[in-house]
Formats: structure tokens, sequence, C-alpha cells
């Protein structure tokens, strides 16, 4: 299973509706994307700290409000073809993947562990009101207190315990935050190590796989879901 990460981030701009267009078009069933908080507390897809990356803003995002970061460009940096492209709120994306019937692994990217309950709680509300099938997601984060977070306020959704490296406590961290799955960097994992995840029952993601090689080598030892850049395999549009 393939997943395209930040939408599709080789083929359009990294967390924006385009991306997730683009990711259907080559007939993704899901994609990644990072999420996190603006100064008024709004839900705002968006992976770096700051805003020059991906945007003609600048400054961190958390200083600025939805109004504020609504009016930038986070298109034309990635090519002329996407000017005009704008952040999107996660409400409005989850709106779009549900006509689509994509499935969204939500990160959610904490720049400050100060962040952690905030991001939660506003995650909770948002997918409470919301009327996205609860089925559709998946959230992860490399932050234990936001996990912790939503096991208590959410378990119905699904959850992912997000590493670079997999660490020595692994099955005791998945077991206490009762995640479902273990996400982690291709890099640095090894065949023993993904049979033991695999073994113990959760499912084994990995990211960024760019490589079609690789990614057959990592599918062939067991490995559920793949996050990519790229339409590693071309499929028709559904
Ligand atoms: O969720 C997998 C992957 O996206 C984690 O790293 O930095 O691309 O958000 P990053
Ligand atoms: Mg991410």
């Amino acid at each position: 299973m393939l997943c395209g990460h930040r939408g599709l981030a080789s083929v359009a701009p990294e967390n924006t509706l385009a991306g997730l267009e683009a990711a259907h078009q080559h007939g993704f069933r899901w994609v990644e994307i990072d999420v996190q908080l603006t100064q008024d507390n709004q839900l705002v897809l968006f992976h770096d700290k700051h805003l020059e990356r991906c945007t003609n803003g600048r400054g961190q995002l958390r200083q600025h409000s939805w109004q504020q970061l609504s009016q930038l460009d986070a298109g034309r940096w990635f090519s002329p073809e996407f000017a005009g492209e704008r952040l999107v709120l996660l409400s409005d994306y989850l709106m779009r993947t549900t006509q689509l019937n994509i499935k969204v692994n939500i990160e959610l990217k904490l720049h400050s562990a100060s962040d952690a309950l905030p991001l939660a709680k506003r995650v909770c509300q948002v997918l409470e009101q919301g009327q996205v099938d609860c089925a559709q997601l998946l959230i992860s984060s490399f932050n234990i207190a936001t996990l912790a977070y939503l096991q208590q306020q959410l378990a119905s959704i699904q959850r992912a315990l997000l590493v670079k490296r997999i660490p020595d406590n692994w099955q005791i961290l998945l077991q206490t935050l009762d995640c479902q799955a273990l996400h982690c960097d291709y890099h640095y994992l090894t065949q023993p190590q993904a049979h033991e995840v695999i073994q113990a029952g959760y499912q084994l993601n990995c990211y960024t796989v760019n490589d079609p090689l690789q990614a057959e080598t990592l599918a062939q030892w067991g490995v559920n879901m793949i996050f990519t850049d790229k339409p590693l395999q071309q499929r028709p549009a559904l």
C-alpha cells in the first residue's frame, strides 16, 4: 500500500488541496499530511515551523492567525503552475478527502512541546464536529503526550507512534498508548526488526521511500504501507 507523502510532494506543493488532487489522479488511496496550530488555534496543514520554504510569508506559522495565513501563496515556491494555491484548514481538507474516498494519515506536528495538549484538544474538537468517517483516518505523532490524549478522548480513531529509529522499548510504548501501528524511517529499519513488529500484531509503515526497488524490498519484509513523494506505480485515475 502506498501513501502519498504530504499529499504527493514531488508532483504538487506539499500539504495543499492541489497535492490531494495529484495523489487522487495518480491512484493513491492514502495520503499523509502534517497538521499544526495557528496563532488562533485553527488546524492548518503545514510541515515546517517557519513559513519561508513553502509560502511567500515570513516567520513562525504559530505566530500568525488563520486570517493572515489564508492570504499567503503556498504554491508558487513549488512551480509557477501552482501560483495562487492557498494553505488549507484540516476541516476543509477532510471534506475533500471524503468526497474522493481517500484515507488520511494525519500527522500531528509539534514544534514546541507546550503545544501538545492544545493541538490534541483541537483535533478532538474538529473531528468530533466534522462529518468525516473515523475509519478513514489514522493519526500519528512523534509526540507521546499528544497520542496519550487522543487515546483517552478519541479512542475510536486508529493511532500510530512515529519514530525515526525504532527504540528498544517500542513494544511497551505501543501497548501503553494502545497504538495500532508503528511508523519509522526506513533508513534505520532492519529486516529482523520489521519481522518482530509485524509478528507482534502491529502495522509497520515506513517513510519516505522514493525508490521503487527499496519499496519492493520493504514490501517483501512485510511492511504494510510506504510513504512516498513520488507516484512509484503509475495507476489509472479512479
Ligand atoms: O509521517 C511520516 C513522515 O511524514 C514523518 O516525517 O518530517 O516528513 O513529517 P516528516
Ligand atoms: Mg509528516
